[in-house]
C-alpha cells in the first residue's frame, strides 16, 4: 500500500457492529464482562479503547512500522521512552531540540539519576566519543526545532547498532510523508501528534511507533502503568487529520518553499534556516533522507535586531504569533520567549537560538496572501 492510501486506509477496518466507516467514539471507561475475564478485548480504556486502537493501527502503518501508541502530548510519549531506563544510564541526544524535551530530560529524569548529553550530531561521528558502558538511548530530533539543523539518520542508526543502543527520533517537523526513521534504521518514533499528524491546532497528543515486538510490549506495558493515554474523541480526531496528512503537507511544502525564498532575498533579513536551501549544511542529506523539506522555517532579523523581530511577529496578520505549529493556519513564534524560553540563555544561544529567531510554521493559505503578510511586517 502506498503512503497517501495508507493515510487513509492503514490499519483501519469498518466498525464491526453496524460498518461505520469512520470508528465510533467509543466514550467509555470501562466494558462489560459476561463472566470475570470474559470480555471482547477490551476490560478498561486506560489500558485498551477501539478509537485509540484504529489511530495507534494508523500510526503504525504510516510510519512503516508493526506497533502504534498514542499518547495524551507527546511529552508524554517522550516520557514513556525515557521510562525504559534506568537510574545511572546516560542518553545522548541532539543539543538542538523543542525546549519541552530538554526540560522533561533535565528537570525531571536527571533527577532520577539519568544522565543526558546534549551534543550537535551534524556529524555522526562525534556521538561515539560520548558512548560508554551506560550508554542506552540516542534521541535524535530531525529536522531541529527551531534551527532546521538535519541529523543523518542512517548514518546514527550505524553507531546505535554498532554498540546495542536504542535510536529514537522525533519525527514532528517531518512527518512520516517526509521522512519515515524506522526505515532509516531507528528503533522508535516519536510526534506530537498535536502538530502535522492533528493538524488543525485542536488536539494535544503524542505518538510512538516501533518494529520490534519486545519493545513495543515494553512501551504498552509503560502507556498502562503510567496511564498518560489520550481519550477516544482525541483519538478520533487525530485519525481524521491523519486522513488529508499528504494533501496538507504537499501544500506546506510548496508554501514553505516559496516563503523561504521570498525571505532569502529580503534585505532587511540576515539568515533564513530552512533545508531546501543548497547551501543550507546539511542540504545533501535532507535530499537523501527526506521527500521534500517542509513548511518549517526560522530567521533572524538583519544585525540580530530583537527589537524589529518582535515588531514583525506582532504585525503579522495571517501568521498568528502562538506556541505550536503543523495546524492548516499559518502560526509566527519567537523561539527564545516561547517554545524554547525553558533553555537557559546561554545554551540556547550556542545552538543559534538568538533573541531576534523567528519560527514559522507555514500553514495552507493562499501563499500570495502570506507573502503579502510578510511583506508588510517587515517593511
Ligand atoms: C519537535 C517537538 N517534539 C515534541 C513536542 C512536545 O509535544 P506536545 O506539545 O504535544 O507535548 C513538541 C511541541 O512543540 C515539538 O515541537
Amino acid at each position: 500500500m502506498k503512503f497517501n492510501t495508507k493515510t487513509i486506509h492503514g490499519g483501519q477496518q469498518h466498525d464491526p457492529a453496524y460498518g461505520a466507516v469512520m470508528p465510533p467514539i467509543y466514550q467509555t471507561s470501562t466494558y462489560a464482562q459476561t463472566t470475570p475475564g470474559g470480555h471482547k478485548g477490551f476490560e478498561y480504556s486506560r489500558t485498551h479503547n477501539p478509537t485509540r486502537k484504529a489511530l495507534e493501527d494508523s500510526f503504525a502503518s504510516i510510519e512503516n512500522g508493526k506497533f502504534g501508541l498514542a499518547f495524551g502530548s507527546g511529552l508524554a510519549a517522550i516520557d514513556a521512552v525515557v521510562k525504559l531506563l534506568k537510574s545511572g544510564d546516560e542518553v545522548i541526544s541532539t543539543n538542538d531540540l523543542y525546549g519541552g524535551t530538554y526540560r522533561l530530560f533535565t528537570k525531571i529524569f536527571e533527577g532520577f539519576g539519568i544522565k543526558f548529553h546534549f551534543i550537535g550530531m551534524q556529524n555522526a561521528d562525534k556521538i561515539e566519543q560520548y558512548v560508554n558502558d551506560n550508554t542506552k538511548l540516542i534521541w535524535v530530533e530531525t529536522p531541529t526545532n527551531p534551527m532546521m539543523n538535519i541529523i543523518d539518520i542512517k548514518a546514527v542508526a550505524r553507531v546505535s547498532k554498532k554498540h546495542n543502543l536504542l535510536l529514537a527520533v522525533d519525527n514532528t517537523f517531518a512527518t512520516p510523508y517526509l521522512q519515515r526513521p524506522l526505515d532509516l534504521g531507528a528503533d522508535i518514533v516519536m510526534h506530537s501528534a498535536t502538530k502535522y499528524l492533528g493538524g488543525h491546532s485542536d488536539v494535544v497528543m503524542g505518538a510512538l511507533v516501533v518494529k520490534d515486538k519486545k519493545l513495543a510490549e515494553k512501551l504498552y506495558f509503560i502507556q498502562n502503568a503510567s496511564g498518560a493515554v489520550c481519550g477516544p474523541q482525541d483519538s478520533f480526531l487525530v485519525l481524521r487529520g491523519i486522513k488529508t496528512l499528504h494533501i496538507r503537507m504537499q501544500r506546506h511544502c510548496e508554501n514553505g518553499e516559496a516563503v523561504a525564498k521570498y525571505l532569502k532575498n529580503h534585505p532587511k533579513i540576515e539568515k533564513v534556516y530552512w533545508p531546501g536551501f543548497e547551501d543550507h549544511p546539511n542540504h545533501n542529506i535532507a535530499k537523501e533522507q527526506m521527500d521534500s523539506f517542509g513548511g518549517m522555517i526560522s530567521f533572524v532579523t538583519k544585525g540580530n535586531d530583537y527589537d524589529k523581530a518582535i515588531q514583525i511577529v506582532e504585525d503579522l496578520n495571517f501568521f498568528t504569533l502562538a506556541e505550536s505549529l503543523g495546524g492548516v493556519e499559518s502560526l509566527a513564534g519567537h523561539p527564545a520567549s516561547m517554545t524554547h524560553a525553558s533553555i537557559p540563555k546561554e545554551e540556547r544561544e550556542k545552538t543559534g537560538v538568538v533573541d531576534s529567531l523567528i519560527r514559522l510554521s507555514v500553514g495552507i493559505e493562499d501563499v500570495d496572501d502570506l507573502i503579502e503578510d510578510l511583506k508588510q511586517a517587515i517593511g
